[in-house]
């Protein structure tokens, strides 16, 4: 692991000397450092890069395929005489120059995994190339739904997630998290449904076709350079509810009403947001409620947030995680992580971010219960990484020839927030702020690496010896949790660990104020008791708080695990609806791990509930699951 240790004064050498102030961060010269390599595309843009993405498909519902032309504008070195593109299971019909002119192209051999396959066109001189195309049916980016799928019942739904790299399925261009594109799209999809994207969206309400009376065209334009995999679509019967100057939020309609009150401080989000850590640079903050089969939370799509609806609790519970999507409108969409092996720069700083909007939106007692909860989650990643040791534990990960999915744990999320947390304590809030707001301004609309990261603080921030004091560079490429590692305690969760420990020891809820809990209080009761628990405690629980028919979905989730631990046959009705009736793949992949570890009383009623519910989950979520019951794909019939 030495080489990882010098690898940030290479880079910090590297950057310095090509700079006096402002080239330092020129987004050309990344390419050429250590971590500014993406070793999941095939892109080579030192040589030829994509700078615009023009794109003109049709949804099509029946085929479930996206078919027709990408234009790609490049810039290329004097010598290039080809552009690699990334691709998955694209259907290459023709690739023509800014003439018309056919070129010659070529895709090279599938990796077999996600990686897909490099598409390298011949250029000829040609600075724009145009491909037309089709994405396969199962491309891994898309999901069609069925109506029965959707909350309404009436119209078929698509959604796009690109993240981290599955927009190669269905767009072909560079799929690098570090080549920053402008875009724009018309699409043509089936009238009785409104189409969005993550952009200025022109045509609100479609143009009708001529000759053709039951599709409608849309218009989108996204000027701002972003990284591909922010490139989204969805399309359904869609309501839309305006909540403030620049936001609203877009749902089924049934869904419409309950959507808009969830999320109604999402102005006073920005409004903080914007206190914080400047400028909200995208025009309108738009949230979409995706159908239940949304394997994420929430995806921080430009302009789009798209959320999973198990964040409608009612009582506005789980709004941390839209505070969350909005914080990456800087940490992630503005300054965005070169390569999957700095995930943690995009969610770490999130996570950070995200905390201090609760703060002020909230209040202090609330964010301090968040961070906490985070810290129990870092410690429990820890753990499944294998324990302190473990490679996995660092924020600076090398995932060559691994999924990018690999690195999506919370020592990215979280750890990279205590992290930060650590800095902030020790410089200060007011210094950390200002440095961040200026971090952010610095490198807007730029990737970042670790590295890149620690020559900024080294030259914007510390002061003295106080990077070394607090070992930056061991925080960032060693394994571990550092002593000085700021924890973040709740005094309000510390009474909750105190009344878990009381009815541990008697089954009785004499200390336990449920009704006065809020939800992360109740979370965190569930999650301090122990794993194992008579079944009498359980009862005990289930019927005074309501466990197996709980509508918020963490607490109902938190719940079920503890049942499953304990194979308490009262809850297995609640599992089974609770997993036919959403796809997020953070609460159905543990399900279905916990369920597979109970033997005869769980695996055979995971493999009966996931053949019911499979064909419903996305890709993402029954890529992890079917790895989980080791499900053989003939079984899908
Ligand atoms: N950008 C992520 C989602 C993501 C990460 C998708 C990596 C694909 C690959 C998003 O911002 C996120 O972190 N979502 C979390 C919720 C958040 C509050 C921690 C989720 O979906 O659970
Ligand atoms: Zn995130």
């Amino acid at each position: 692991m030495l080489r990882r240790l010098f690898a940030p004064l290479a880079a910090f050498a590297f950057i310095a000397a090509c700079s006096s102030g402002t080239e330092s961060s020129e987004p050309e010269n990344i390419y050429a450092t250590e971590e500014g390599q993406d070793s999941h595309s095939y892109a080579r843009p030192l040589e030829a890069r994509v700078t615009h993405v023009s794109l003109d498909l049709t949804a099509d519902f029946e085929a479930q395929r996206m078919v027709g032309s990408a234009t790609l504008d490049l810039e290329i070195a004097d010598d290039a005489e080809e552009v690699v593109l990334d691709s998955k299971g694209l259907e290459i019909r023709e690739v023509v120059n800014g003439e018309g002119e056919a070129l010659q192209w070529e895709i090279g051999e599938d990796s077999g995994d996600a990686h897909g396959a490099p598409l390298t066109v011949t250029l000829d001189g040609a600075e724009q190339v145009k491909i037309t195309y089709a994405s396969a049916p199962g491309a891994a980016a898309l999901q069609w739904l069925s109506p029965e799928q959707t909350a309404g019942g009436n119209q078929p739904f698509l959604f796009s997630q690109g993240q981290a790299i599955l927009n190669r399925t269905w767009i072909p261009t560079q799929d690098s998290p570090g080549i920053r594109q402008t875009w724009d799209a018309r699409i043509v999809a089936p009238a009785d449904l409104r189409v969005v994207m993550s952009a200025d969206m022109l045509t609100p309400d479609g143009e009708t076709l001529e000759d053709e009376p039951e599709l409608l065209a849309y218009r989108f334009e996204m000027n701002q350079a972003v990284a591909p995999y922010l490139i989204a679509i969805a399309a359904g019967d869609l309501a839309f509810q305006e909540l403030g100057p620049r936001s609203g939020v877009y749902a089924e309609p049934s869904m419409i009403d309950a959507a808009a009150s969830e999320f109604e401080d999402i102005e006073a989000m920005i409004d903080a947001a914007e206190d914080l850590y400047g400028e909200y640079r995208w025009g309108r903050y738009d949230l979409l409620v995706l159908p239940p089969s949304f394997p994420f939370g929430g995806m921080e799509n430009p302009r789009l947030t798209f959320v999973t609806p198990t964040i409608l609790s009612g009582d506005k519970s789980l709004v941390s995680l839209v505070a969350h999507e909005l914080a990456h409108s800087w940490s992630g969409n503005l300054v965005t992580n070169a390569s999957w092996d700095d995930f943690w720069l995009n969610e770490g700083f999130t996570v950070y971010f995200e905390n201090r909007i609760m703060e002020a939106v909230y209040g202090e007692a609330r964010a301090q219960m968040l961070a906490d909860l985070g810290w129990a989650d870092m410690m429990g990643s820890i753990d499944d990484a294998g324990g302190l040791e473990a490679a996995d534990t660092q924020l600076h990960l090398d995932l060559a020839n691994r999924d990018p999915d690999d690195g999506m744990t919370d020592i990215a999320y979280e750890k990279g927030a205590v992290f930060l947390r650590t800095i902030e304590h020790t410089v200060g809030r007011e210094r950390f702020d200002a440095w961040l707001r200026s971090y952010f301004d610095r490198n807007a609309f730029q990737p970042q690496t670790s590295a890149g990261l620690i020559a900024d603080m080294r030259a914007n921030l510390f002061e003295g010896s106080e990077a070394d004091e607090i070992d930056i560079e061991r925080w960032v490429y060693e394994p571990g949790l550092p002593e000085n590692a700021v924890h973040v305690e709740s005094p309000r969760l510390r009474l909750v660990d105190r009344a878990a420990q009381s009815f541990a020891g008697g089954g009785q809820t004499a200390n336990v104020a449920w009704d006065r809990y809020t939800t992360q209080e109740k979370l965190r009761f569930l999650h301090a008791l122990p794993r194992e628990l008579p079944e009498d405690y359980l009862a005990t629980l289930d019927d005074e708080f309501g466990l197996n028919e709980a509508n918020n979905s963490e607490i109902r989730f938190a719940w079920l695990m503890l049942a499953i631990a304990n194979r308490y046959d009262p809850a297995r009705a609640s599992v089974e609806e609770f997993l036919t009736s959403m796809g997020r793949r953070k609460f159905v992949a543990p399900l279905f791990t916990a369920l597979s570890e109970q033997g005869d009383w769980g695996t055979p009623f995971a493999r009966r509930i996931y053949e019911r519910a499979r064909p419903t989950y996305h890709s993402v979520t029954t890529g992890t699951v079917d790895e989980t019951l080791g499900w053989e794909i003939e079984e899908d019939a």
